[in-house]
């Protein structure tokens, strides 16, 4: 049993780590430092606000100093690494400033706002009402103008920036003057672009308008999967007060510990990771569509964050084009997202996403799999490095 367990790990670390080439844009590799703070004996523990367990000093202190390194890496007056992921964080956020009936507005999953706010989500689990952004799908963003008219007429509590479809910065600021004038609260949801956000190459919510920033810190930013709260001191204490015991008990210490490192790999390689990462969206997706592949937003250059969007109508046909390229070890989603950051990691440049531009499309071509999989084995093997972190 011992055996089949861990060769059942062992495979799938062989496979996706040394055998494939992970284009999945909300994922990451993190920095064996990260993972190494993962299995320590910090897993095994609990605090509690109260002090009801002891033995929790050390805990207590990475607590702290982690909340210090983010308010420092986000410019936030308030940091909460508690949450156990994005989604949580997201519900801490809906929770702590919306009541049962309250409107939100966000984006649709249709034009890539991520489902898990809306009805059958976040926004039915608590009984808010949410309409969505007006949304230029030509452009890939909200529409300025129209948004302030919802925001005028709807007078929504919450107006809720980002998605899972994230090409370009949301018009934070351009919206944040007139959804405060009608005493909304603005939240920036930065899952997949927290990375670049730290890195500051993306846009600044919190200097923009938002009141709250949260996220997963596992996508663009190359934490151990987990959420993080960023906020201005009355918003951030607000949600404090609530986050235990309503949303988190134990808040998995070794996780804590693995994102505090995280954050000082981002403080110190953030500007040049960031700025990389979208160096290679750019540069396949311009290599794509050289290709003849459908990408979006070309008259907008493309991208200017870690994704690059294939325009295939839709998730089954999407499933279809994932699947074969799945066959030759080349991951992606049926989006079709095709994310940059973790082969940025791996320390890959303009040159390879030339090349793995390539691969896709010969694959698309119906190239025999097996050739191609040969290279795309030898170009993972050559980018076994993880880069943009402490080097012992
Ligand atoms: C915009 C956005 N918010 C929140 C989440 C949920 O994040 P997590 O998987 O960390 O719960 C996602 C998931 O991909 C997302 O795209």
């Amino acid at each position: 049993m011992i055996d089949e367990i861990l060769s059942l790990v062992r495979e799938h670390e062989d496979w996706r780590w040394k055998n494939c080439i992970n284009l999945i844009p909300s994922e990451n590799v993190t920095s064996l430092a990260v993972r190494e703070l993962l299995s320590s004996d910090m897993g095994c523990r609990y605090t509690s606000r109260e002090k009801f367990y002891m033995g929790t000093k050390f805990l207590d202190e990475i607590e702290l100093y982690g909340e210090e390194l983010a308010k420092e890496v986000f410019n936030a007056e308030t940091a909460d690494l508690r949450p156990l992921s994005g989604h949580i964080a997201d519900w801490i956020f809906l929770s702590t400033f919306t009541k049962p009936g309250d409107k939100i507005i966000c984006i649709k999953p249709e034009d890539g706002g991520y489902p898990g706010i809306w009805n059958e989500g976040l926004a039915g689990l608590l009984n808010l009402k949410v309409a969505p952004f007006p949304f230029s799908k030509e452009k890939m963003n909200i529409e300025v103008e129209k948004a302030k008219e919802v925001i005028q007429t709807e007078k929504p509590k919450i107006v809720l920036f980002g998605a899972s479809l994230f090409l370009f910065p949301h018009p934070v600021s351009e919206i944040a003057k007139v959804a405060k004038e009608n005493n909304a609260i603005i939240g920036y949801d930065g899952s997949h672009v927290l990375g670049l956000i730290a890195g500051k190459q993306f846009q600044d919510p919190l200097r923009e308008g938002a009141h709250v920033l949260l996220g997963s810190t596992h996508k663009t930013f190359f934490g151990p999967q987990g959420g993080i709260l960023l906020a201005y001191e009355r918003y951030g204490e607000e949600m404090k007060r609530l986050i235990h015991p309503r949303f988190v008990d134990n808040a998995h210490w070794n996780r804590i510990a693995a994102l505090t490192l995280a954050l000082a790999e981002m403080k110190e390689f953030g500007k040049s990771y960031a700025q990389q990462v979208i160096c290679n969206a750019k540069k396949l997706a311009e290599a794509l569509a050289d290709y003849g592949f459908s990408v979006m937003c070309r008259e907008y250059g493309f991208t200017s964050s870690h994704q690059v969007i294939l325009n295939y109508g839709g998730y089954k046909q999407g499933r279809k084009i994932a699947r074969k390229l799945e066959r030759v070890n080349i991951i992606v989603d049926s989006g079709v997202r095709i994310g940059t950051c973790e082969v940025t990691r791996r320390g890959m440049k303009e040159g390879e996403m030339e090349k793995i531009a390539e691969l896709i499309k010969r694959a698309m071509d119906g190239e025999n799999e097996e050739k191609i999989r040969t290279e795309v084995r030898r170009m993972a093997k050559e980018f076994q490095e993880i880069n943009y972190c402490f080097k012992n």
